[in-house]
């Protein structure tokens, strides 16, 4: 009998409408288009404005939109696994109430937060559940809705990071499809660089902790960028060399968008022509646990049956890693 793997079969996203572009941050902080574009590659990103929405909104938009486009029946799905880094509330799992809301009701549903690499961990923990045999319809939905973390008068992060989500069903495949290997990694040294300081266990919220600004998102960037670009570019060629992949056999890069350098340095060390380089973080930043969906989502049109797929991520923690996927459909 043929080995079970996990091959993704759909897809589905959302984006807000509302964009927030690089001409219109030089008017609330001192930046401007030219060093955005030279030092990110971000031009505009979208963000969730309407009141009293949060990531499950967008989550179950881009639910909603998979679920259409694969004119799939909600009840035949075994778990939903919510990435985020934005939960709703801190406290009552997101991806349950989405699950709930997209009429999953066979399902169970859980969060999974890795920062950056919500999506890389969530697709491995996906295929682990079918390539065990134990579920036959795994929805992973990564979504984040960064406006409601970042601090709009920090130049440091709020040219960086973006709303939006995608979603990804994972389903057996018995043609030697879908997820080969995954090499994934954390290192507790990155708290200390990306983090939200206040709101947790160590730090509740207070006067004091808003006051401070301790409820936003703080990064070194120029720390992380050096771990961001060691660590992806390690995985990647690693991952690359022992499944006996050359720059001609991988067809696309997809790699976390958080900034176009770092990517850049990965698919250099890959020895990756730009055309295998999926690129969109120029439409919308850093969506943090949507980037990799989003891409999928935007190219799904280019993307080929057996086509080799290295996802590369990094993210907060530190937590970061690359899997190799081959595609398994052609649109
Ligand atoms: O997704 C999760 C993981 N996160 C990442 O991978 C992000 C990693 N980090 C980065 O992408 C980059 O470090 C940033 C985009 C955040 C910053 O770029 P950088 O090239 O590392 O800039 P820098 O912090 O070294 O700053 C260079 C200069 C500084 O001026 P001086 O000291 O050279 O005069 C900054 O004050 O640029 C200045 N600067 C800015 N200028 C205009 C910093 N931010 C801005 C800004 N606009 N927004």
């Amino acid at each position: 009998m043929n080995k079970i793997t996990a091959a993704i079969t759909a897809i589905g996203s959302y984006v807000p409408d509302f964009v927030l572009s690089n001409q219109v941050l030089e008017t609330l902080v001192d930046t401007n288009d030219e060093w955005i574009t030279t030092r990110t590659g971000i031009k505009e990103r979208r963000l969730l404005k309407e009141e009293g929405k949060g990531t499950s909104y967008l989550a179950i938009k881009a639910a909603q939109n998979l679920l259409e486009k694969a004119n799939l029946d909600p009840k035949e799905i075994d778990l939903v696994i919510m990435a985020t880094a934005t939960p709703d509330m801190p406290v009552a799992s997101t991806g349950v109430y989405v699950a709930t809301e997209i009429g999953a009701t066979n399902a169970f549903a859980f969060d999974l937060h890795a920062a950056c690499s919500s999506f890389l961990y969530g697709m491995s923990t996906a295929s682990a559940y079918i390539a065990s045999g134990k579920y036959k319809k795994v929805l992973l939905i990564g979504a984040d809705k960064m406006s409601s973390i970042i601090d709009y008068t920090d130049r440091a992060t709020c040219i960086i990071f973006g709303d939006g989500a995608g979603a990804v069903l994972f389903e057996p495949n018995s043609e030697g499809l879908g997820l080969q290997d995954e090499i994934l990694k954390s290192d507790g040294i990155g708290r200390e660089f990306l983090k939200i300081e206040a709101g947790g266990s160590i730090l509740p919220a207070t006067e004091e902790t808003v006051k401070n600004k301790q409820h936003f998102v703080f990064q070194d960037g120029k720390t992380v960028f050096k771990y961001a670009v060691s660590g992806m570019a390690d995985v990647s060629e690693k991952i690359m060399q022992r499944n006996n992949l050359t720059h001609d056999d991988v067809n696309w890069l997809v790699a976390h968008q958080a900034n176009r350098r770092i990517i850049d340095a990965t698919s250099n060390r890959m020895g990756l022509d730009d055309s295998k380089v999926l690129i969109n973080i120029q439409k919308y930043g850093n969506t943090t646990s949507a980037t990799l969906p989003l891409l999928l989502s935007d190219f799904e049109n280019q993307l080929k049956k057996g086509d080799n797929i290295i996802f590369a991520a990094f993210g907060g923690g530190f937590t970061w890693g690359a899997i190799y996927l081959k595609w398994a459909y052609t649109k």
